[in-house]
């Protein structure tokens, strides 16, 4: 059987990996994968928003089934481009995407189908938009509409921090079309939990929760980067909020979708924040989180590939998705300067097993791999207690070397008290 995944991180790395272990899978294309990834795959350099090319690719090569994992093709419509020649898709058409394409999209669903978010207003007009923020004042969350390599979101400590934002977004364009809408919303407190969930528009399933660190530095502190690691399960999320999570949250939105017209089908990520009136949406996504999914995947203990086919046929069962009772860390080794400046093309070597390692930021030049991103690769453990998890992750750490590595040295740490505090 021969597999098409569209993208090139370690989300990417993490789902090619858990798809090999199906025996039926004979050839794995990425596109365009990286470095990393052609150990594990045939890496094709064609660009992952590139829909004709890729979809040309996919009928040269008699693709049986693509996996498309990032988020913008998703919102470009590449699921539609494919399904339409016939290759079967895991992955949302462009009509459910715009769940993360559009922020005013996703609140006004909210709001219209009684799902727990902040409260918030959409503006297409700048001086509108300040006039709110006059109404009802920092702390208040300034949200681009559109997608912005998750840059697009700012949390204003004052009103003058606000309208910068305002600014910046909607006169200096600073997300380019992304900040043709805004949406102003209240700034909400609590612990963040994510949850991915299959779901084929018939049934939702989620998977096991986990908890991103998305600042660049120790105790959450400097600026906000796409995740520098993750530990599963998150035990901020207990049995009472995965049951309130599904009533109130997931079903709704599934629900919803299908009564628009715009069935999702595919993994659908719920950025969650436990407040004291309990779980309320921060975001949604239309895929995979990264590095979620590195430290979610290698917990499941079914096979992906299938639970994917089931979903695009829509015949997902619960039963078919299961999950280890292990927890996991994933550390992010990334390059000095993320997510603002850094060098790069400095070797990495490896003086452990790559097994449980994902790439993400690495090329390959002069058959040596190096350094080509920000967030270089992860690295994820598993074990009994999140605690050896963690260990085991900073201890392969050491045994992983590029010039400039850069990681959190707290990965996990709340947790870790969370667990204490409850034991
Ligand atoms: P998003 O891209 O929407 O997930 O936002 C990025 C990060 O900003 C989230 O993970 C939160 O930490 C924070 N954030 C977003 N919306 C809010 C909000 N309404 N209140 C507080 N923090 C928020
Ligand atoms: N880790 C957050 C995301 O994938 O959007």
């Amino acid at each position: 059987m021969k597999i098409l995944v569209v993208g090139g991180g370690g989300r990417e790395h993490a789902i090619i990996k858990k798809i090999k272990e199906n025996k039926a899978v004979e050839t794995i294309y990425a596109l365009p994968g990286n470095g990393g990834i052609s150990k594990d795959a045939v890496c094709v350099d064609i660009k992952a928003t590139d829909l004709e090319a890729v979809r040309d690719f996919a009928i040269k090569e008699k693709i049986v089934f693509a996996i498309v994992a990032p988020d913008d093709p998703l919102v470009l419509g590449m699921v539609d481009e494919l399904e339409s020649k016939g290759i079967p898709c895991f992955g949302p058409s462009k009509s459910a995407a715009i769940i993360e394409g559009s922020k005013a999209f996703s609140k006004d669903l909210m709001r219209n189908f009684n799902i727990p978010t902040a409260k918030y207003e959409v503006f297409d007009d700048a001086a509108k938009a300040k006039a709110y923020i006059d109404e009802h004042h920092a702390p208040i969350v300034i949200k681009a509409d559109g997608l912005a390599l998750g840059k697009g979101v700012i949390i204003a400590e004052t009103d003058i921090e606000a309208k910068d934002a305002i600014d910046k977004i909607m006169t200096q364009k600073a997300f380019g079309e992304s900040g043709n809408k805004v949406v102003i919303e209240e700034f909400l407190e609590g612990p963040e939990v994510s949850v991915l969930a299959f779901t084929d528009g018939k049934i939702i399933v989620p998977m096991i929760s986990s908890m991103d660190h998305k600042r660049a530095l120790d105790g959450d502190k400097g600026l906000n980067t796409g995740g520098m690691g993750v530990i599963a399960p998150n035990p901020y999320y207990t049995p009472e909020i995965a049951k309130e999570s599904m009533e109130r949250i997931f079903k709704p939105t599934m629900e919803a979708m299908n009564s628009l017209d715009r069935t999702f089908k595919g993994c659908l990520y719920f950025g969650l924040m436990i407040t004291k009136d309990g779980p309320k949406v921060i975001e949604y996504n239309c895929r995979f989180g990264d590095p979620e999914a590195q430290a979610v995947l290698p917990l499941l203990e079914t096979d992906l590939l299938e639970i994917m086919m089931d979903v695009r046929n829509e015949k997902l069962t619960s039963d078919k998705v299961k999950f280890s009772e292990d927890s996991t860390c994933c550390l992010i080794l990334a390059s000095k300067g993320y997510p603002q400046t850094y060098d790069k093309g400095f070797p990495i070597t490896f003086n452990c097993d790559t097994n449980d390692i994902f790439l993400a930021g690495a090329k390959i030049v002069n058959d040596k791999l190096v350094t080509s991103g920000g967030r270089v690769l992860g690295i994820t453990k598993r074990a009994k207690s999140l605690k050896e998890a963690i260990d085991l992750a900073y201890k392969a750490a050491d045994d992983v070397s590029f010039d400039n590595k850069y990681y959190r040295n707290d990965i996990g740490h709340r947790a870790l008290e969370i667990l204490e505090e409850v034991k």
